[in-house]
């Protein structure tokens, strides 16, 4: 009985918190706007993940499930437009592949020209063929046997040949995972091209939400380019074998051993996607989670004691907690297969009509102050299940194991340096140059 009186004091009190928090960040947002559109910066400002954030703290309190006939995302068909704050519920939708489906599919086949690619697939044969190949392809210990050696002696290499300023999207974030790309999967390619035609590709399939035409044609070019080049290195890796651990190699023997989805298509368009899911995602990752430890003195200076006492735990909790603040990816889209219920039975419960989009609020979920606890403050002690960092669910991300490993990999010999901070002026801020992926940002370090 005392339990259930307990309950319903803290149950009142979080609705309070949630509704008090959503106040604030009203007031925040109006207030930061508008210096934002007195500066001319209103669409930085908008797009921020600070803003975002706050906007989802009032969501949360008072819309957690809203639909509208909108259609916001113009690249994959849909009706209008569904939006889930809360954790349950996004965690819900992504559950829920027969409610929810991926959307990918169509821009998948204009890449491979004819197939899809896993990740663009709902549940059934393909997708378990062509997942359980690649897995045994891309093996989980390859990550501490191959890929993460490999990637502490790039970044410190990188680092130590820097002189103390160094721009790190070309020199190191981008460099690094190509790197792992070249010597682990076996298709690196000419850099340059290989780190454009990745990066590109990704904005096309995942973040292209007006349909430029522009960036359709780049695609179509880029796509075709990453065929050509992929075509020919299969049929030149099969005319002059190699013995390396590599993940095309892998494949191959799957072939060589009739394993169903490992044709010379098969092999091409498995690579195809993983190529494009694997360089620019890592290098954008890696510039979030500096540039929000960057704005934290207090949790950089335990990063640096961390990445100095070379305590690998500590110092990756640091740049999770940096990426629940500063997301990668803030929603994952689904697309409603039927009329679908989110929130049943409670004040939430909103109908999702067939062929709307759901923005799956990913890091909106990160912040729900009914399942984080004192999901405000940046704390290095929260269990890894509280972050959706890479997805959640069957299309969990592939390179998951990768990504815990290489990134603060990446990041460990930068914050290992003394006095890490940005560079002057501009320079010091991630530059997209018109992108959604950092080109620059430029950081400097006594030596
Ligand atoms: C920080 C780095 C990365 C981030 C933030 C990231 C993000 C994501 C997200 C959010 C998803 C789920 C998409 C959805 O459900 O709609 C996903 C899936 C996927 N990712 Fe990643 N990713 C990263 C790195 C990588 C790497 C290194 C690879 C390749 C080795 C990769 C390959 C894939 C593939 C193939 C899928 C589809 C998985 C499936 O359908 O089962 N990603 N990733």
């Amino acid at each position: 009985m005392v339990a259930v009186f307990t309950n319903v004091f803290t149950t009142a009190f979080r609705i309070i918190q949630v509704v008090l928090e959503a106040f604030l960040a009203l007031g925040w947002l109006i207030l930061n706007g508008a210096k934002a559109a007195m500066g001319g910066g209103i669409a930085t400002f908008a797009t921020s993940a600070g803003a975002q954030r706050r906007v989802f703290a009032i969501l949360r309190a008072f819309v957690p499930n809203f639909t509208l006939n909108k259609v916001l995302m113009k690249a994959y068909d849909n009706t209008g437009t569904a939006v889930v704050s809360r954790r349950v519920d996004v965690l819900d939708v992504l559950n829920r592949n027969d409610d929810f489906e991926v959307v990918y599919g169509t821009r998948m086949r204009k890449l491979t020209e004819g197939e899809n690619f896993f990740l663009g697939m709902q549940p059934g044969w393909d997708y378990t063929r062509d997942t359980s190949a690649m897995r045994l392809a891309a093996r989980m210990d390859d990550v501490s046997n191959i890929v993460l050696p490999r990637a502490t002696e790039r970044a410190s290499d990188i680092v130590k040949a820097s002189g103390g300023k160094i721009d790190i999207v070309p020199a190191l974030t981008l460099e690094v995972p190509w790197d792992m790309t070249a010597t682990y999967f076996g298709a690196g390619g000419e850099r340059n091209a290989m780190q454009e035609w990745t990066t590109d590709l990704f904005w096309y399939l995942f973040e292209d939400l007006p349909a430029d035409p522009e960036l359709d044609a780049k695609a179509m070019k880029y796509a075709g380019e990453l065929r050509d080049y992929l075509d020919g290195l299969i049929k030149d890796r099969k005319a002059n074998p190699t013995d390396a651990e590599d993940i095309l190699n892998r494949c191959l023997a799957l072939q060589s051993a009739d394993t169903p989805g490992m044709s010379d298509l098969g092999i091409r368009n498995n690579m195809l996607g993983i190529l494009i899911g694997a360089i620019p995602t890592i290098s954008k990752a890696c510039c979030l989670a500096l540039d929000e430890l960057l704005n934290r003195p207090d949790a950089l200076a335990t990063a640096h004691k961390a990445a100095l006492a070379g305590d690998d735990a500590l110092l990756a909790m640091h740049i999770w907690e940096a990426l629940r603040f500063n997301p990668h990816n803030p929603v994952i889209y689904r697309r409603a297969t039927r009329d679908a219920i989110v929130g049943r039975s409670t004040l939430r419960q909103r109908t999702i009509k067939k062929g709307q989009i759901v923005f799956a609020g990913t890091a909106s979920a990160q912040f729900d102050r009914y399942d984080i606890p004192t999901p405000n403050q940046f704390r290095t002690d929260r269990p890894f299940e509280d972050y959706i960092i890479w997805g959640y669910g069957m299309h969990n991300c592939f390179g998951a194991a990768i990504n815990a490993a290489v990134i603060p990999a990446i990041l460990k010999p930068l914050l290992a340096q003394k006095n890490l901070r940005r560079a002057a002026g501009a320079a010091g801020q991630i530059d997209g140059g018109g992108t959604p992926h950092p080109q620059h940002f430029h950081v400097e370090f006594d030596t």
